[in-house]
């Protein structure tokens, strides 16, 4: 036995029989992968199309190979470049791990330093897109003020459509980092009717943001030292989600050669969907409906008759507990001591526990994701709901960059244009309109 089971590793390939023809294929196995492309040689007949795989949502389909992010989502786990999330969420800054993400290694003292005074020397946006921004209507979505201008970043720094030069990509990342937090800050002040606060490049990073947002001539202002650190942890444990649906639309967009810019307006768009980025909203939206401990058992029933989603639940590949989720549920608890407590975080809770203990939600392996508290944490340090998303995208930042880098560096990649089953009409002759 122990003799056949070596025979077949070493064999390292996939027998595929066609039981319309009997034929058999015999396909190379990479890394646990077949290639797509391998089935094609299966057809009835020659002038077959040949074998293709359906995977709507792509649950089952690699578009890539990566070194920056691992997921084990049955066992909860998750890691940049081989660190656990925890250990950087512990022991890290917003900055380094950035560094890390985007560079592959941790970066010597010297070359942090470096690395921080350039991001934060790039915070100052172009004095007409602060202008473009003020144009907005007083009540515009953040998300959609970002997402503009994102794009309409590109138009001042055109140079950046050299896309596969390594230097020309460096500083397009050095004035994404710097300058995102800059665009949030004046897409929060704008809809709160007050003037933006130009970046203050000696603070650090999570700090300059909160400084921008909050900052309104005090003479003795000074950061609160918990909501900065709250919102770098955040920003780490938002950092990257190897290829979630806005990541995948970056490399997407990236890959017919747009320009950085273009491409993360793209991806920040994605984000913004309640599916994805914006289920920190809806799960404040939902807490809200909630209200009370004691609403929590009808409103459980309208989960389970599928009437409404509970948000911040569930995850395309976390089958288990999200890493990310246990450690925000620890910020949470030491942000609301900051600000004095949160009902919603009393909901949230029992919200937890009933769901943890629910067959329905059990049997479907749905635990809270990185969604579930992090809405409560902006919510005490005082950002308005719609803004929740933004944040996500500033701690989005590093991963879309990495892997879009990652991207134009491997030679394997190609324009993603995925295929389709056709089940629509066969060819049909044109009727004029009066004949219909
Ligand atoms: N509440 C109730 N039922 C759920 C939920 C939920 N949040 N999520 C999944 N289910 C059920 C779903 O009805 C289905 O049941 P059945 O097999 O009986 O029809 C089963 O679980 C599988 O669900 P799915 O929709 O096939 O799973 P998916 O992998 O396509 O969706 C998801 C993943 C995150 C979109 C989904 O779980 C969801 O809508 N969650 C709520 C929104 C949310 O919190 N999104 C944030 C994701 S984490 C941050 C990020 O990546 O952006």
């Amino acid at each position: 036995m122990v003799q056949l089971w070596k025979y077949h590793m070493s064999k390292n390939t996939l027998t595929v029989t066609d039981n319309r023809t009997g034929q058999t294929y015999e396909l190379p196995i990479e890394n646990d992968t077949i290639r797509a492309l391998d089935l094609r040689q299966i057809k009835v007949n020659p002038n077959d199309f040949g074998m293709m795989t359906y995977d709507p949502g792509y649950a089952n389909t690699a578009s890539t190979k990566s070194t920056i992010t691992y997921i084990d989502g049955a066992n909860g786990i998750l890691r940049y470049r081989g660190y656990p999330i925890e250990q950087l969420a512990e022991k890290s800054s917003f900055l380094e791990v950035a560094y890390l993400l985007i560079y592959g290694e941790l970066p010597s003292a010297d070359q942090l330093s470096t690395w921080q005074s350039k991001v934060m020397r790039h915070t100052y946006i172009h004095e007409s897109l602060r202008q473009q921004m003020q144009t907005f209507r007083y009540d515009a979505h953040p998300m959609g003020m970002l997402i503009s201008s994102i794009a309409a970043m590109s138009t001042f720094h055109p140079e950046a459509k050299d896309v596969d030069d390594p230097d020309v990509q460096d500083k397009q990342i050095l004035r994404i980092l710097g300058k995102l937090p800059t665009i949030a800050a004046f897409a929060y002040r704008h809809r709160i009717g007050r003037p933006y606060n130009y970046p203050n490049s000696s603070l650090r990073y999570a700090e300059n943001m909160v400084y921008m947002m909050d900052y309104m001539n005090q003479s003795n202002y000074e950061v609160n030292p918990v909501f900065a650190k709250a919102l770098d942890v955040l920003f780490i444990l938002h950092a990257d989600h190897e290829q979630n649906c806005s990541t995948s639309t970056m490399r997407g967009i990236g890959s017919a050669g747009s320009d950085p810019y273009s491409s993360m307006a793209g991806a920040a768009a994605a984000l913004y969907g309640p599916s994805h980025g914006g289920a920190n909203q809806a799960v404040i939206e939902m807490l809200n409906e909630i209200k009370d401990v004691k609403n929590i058992p009808a409103f459980m029933e309208r989960v389970k008759k599928r009437e409404v989603r509970l948000m911040g639940f569930g995850h395309r590949v976390y089958k288990n507990y999200d890493p990310r989720a246990k450690y925000i549920k620890k910020i949470a608890d030491e942000v609301l001591a900051e600000v004095g407590g949160n009902p919603m975080l009393d909901v949230a809770k029992e919200l937890e526990r009933i769901a943890l203990e629910d067959d329905f939600f059990v049997a479907r392996n749905l635990y809270p994701n990185v969604d579930f508290y992090s809405g409560i944490i902006y919510q005490a340090m005082g950002f308005p709901v719609d803004m929740f998303t933004v944040l996500f995208a500033i701690g989005r930042a590093p991963g879309w960059l990495a892997q879009w880098r990652e991207f134009t560096q491997d030679k394997e990649q190609r324009i993603a244009r995925p295929r389709q089953v056709y089940l629509g009409e066969g060819e049909r002759n044109y009727i004029p309109v009066e004949d219909r």
